[in-house]
Formats: C-alpha cells, sequence, structure tokens
C-alpha cells in the first residue's frame, strides 16, 4: 500500500478525486495526510475522508526555508512514500525538494512543456492556442521541469474562459493523476529511474 501525502492551497477538487479513488480497497494506495500552505478550503475533503490534514502558512514565516523547514517536518512525520502537489500555488524549496524527491509528483493544467508556471491555462489562452492540456511530472529543483510521467492534449474551445477551459482540463487531469499513483503504487513507474 503505497501512502500518499497530498498538498494543496486551493479548492483541492484534484485531492478529491484521489480520496476518492483511494477509498476503493482495490486501489493500491491511501492518503495519509493533507497539508496545505494556507487555510485552504479543500482541507475540508480530508476531513470528509477522516484523513489527517495540517496547514503550514507561507505567511507567518520569515522566510521560504523557514517555511519549508516546518513544511518538511509536518511530512516527514507522516513518512510517505509519495508526496502529491496538486494544486499547491508556492514553490518548495531546493532542501525540501532535495529530502522528498524524487518521489514527489505534481499535476499542471497545460501540456508541459509548454505554459509552465503558475499561470499555465491563463497563458494557453493568451497565447491564442488551439490546444493545451494536462500533465503529471516529476518534481525537481525547476519550475514544471521534471520529468513527464503522463499527459493527455485537452481542446480549446472558441469563447473560452480561464474558468472554462480550466473546468476541462481538471477532469483530464484528475484521471491521469489517480492511474499515475496507481502505477507507481504496482510499480509500474520507477520514479528511481523514469
Ligand atoms: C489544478 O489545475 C492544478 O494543476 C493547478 O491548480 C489547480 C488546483 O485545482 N496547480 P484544485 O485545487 O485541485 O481544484
Amino acid at each position: 500500500m503505497l501512502n500518499v501525502a497530498v498538498l494543496i492551497s486551493g479548492t483541492g477538487s484534484n485531492l478529491r478525486a484521489l480520496l476518492e479513488a483511494a477509498s476503493d480497497p482495490t486501489y493500491p494506495a491511501r492518503v495519509v495526510s493533507v497539508g496545505a500552505d494556507r487555510d485552504a478550503p479543500g482541507l475540508a475533503h480530508a476531513a470528509d475522508f477522516g484523513v489527517a490534514s495540517f496547514a503550514v502558512p507561507f505567511r507567518a514565516y520569515d522566510s521560504r526555508e523557514q517555511w519549508g523547514e516546518e513544511l518538511a517536518g509536518q511530512l516527514r512525520a507522516w513518512q510517505p512514500d509519495l508526496i502529491v502537489l496538486s494544486g499547491l500555488m508556492r514553490l518548495l524549496p531546493a532542501a525540501v525538494v532535495a529530502e522528498f524527491a524524487p518521489r514527489i509528483v505534481n499535476t499542471h493544467p497545460a501540456y508541459l512543456p509548454e505554459f509552465p508556471g503558475a499561470h499555465g491555462v491563463r497563458d494557453a489562452l493568451a497565447a491564442g492556442a488551439a490546444q493545451t492540456g494536462a500533465s503529471v511530472i516529476q518534481v525537481d529543483e525547476g519550475v514544471d521541469t521534471g520529468p513527464i510521467l503522463a499527459q493527455e492534449r485537452v481542446p480549446i474551445e472558441p469563447g473560452d474562459t480561464e474558468e472554462t477551459l480550466h473546468a476541462r482540463i481538471k477532469p483530464v487531469e484528475r484521471r491521469l493523476l489517480i492511474d499515475v499513483v496507481r502505477r507507481i503504487a504496482v510499480g509500474d513507474i520507477d520514479l528511481d529511474a523514469p
């Protein structure tokens, strides 16, 4: 059974999808803890599923590094086999990546390496692209630069707004994330040698 810790910043709809998948007894992974860098609404999903959660408010710390030290301490306590960033809108400090890599994956609402960074959906629209996508990658020391574990194209429709496009991307992200976590759990994906 793969023990997964999930980090979020927002609504946590992707987290909820993973919690729902993991509530199936045949799914080979379980969420052991949910963390956030603020009092994120998505933490309520953890409570709904009886999963422990914690918040390490970024604003409460004098530096990214000090925030990272507390976050790493909270994560370490759960001894996760995998850390999933799903809507964490904060870059992890290098020390946190160094401690937990290569066992950190991230979902991104674009077809990487297209449109990396915090505004992938908005950037795809602004570029006038005909299609974008969803990606699940391994986290390395860069920004959305790690090895791609899964990705799929998502069409951009005329009249799309950032909200309508993101709403079309998220179900794809969730499906890819649930499958990637399953494949890691059963050994189909070896994060030590992607
Ligand atoms: C997801 O699209 C994720 O890839 C991006 O932010 C969004 C978070 O959505 N980083 P939610 O909080 O899971 O609803």
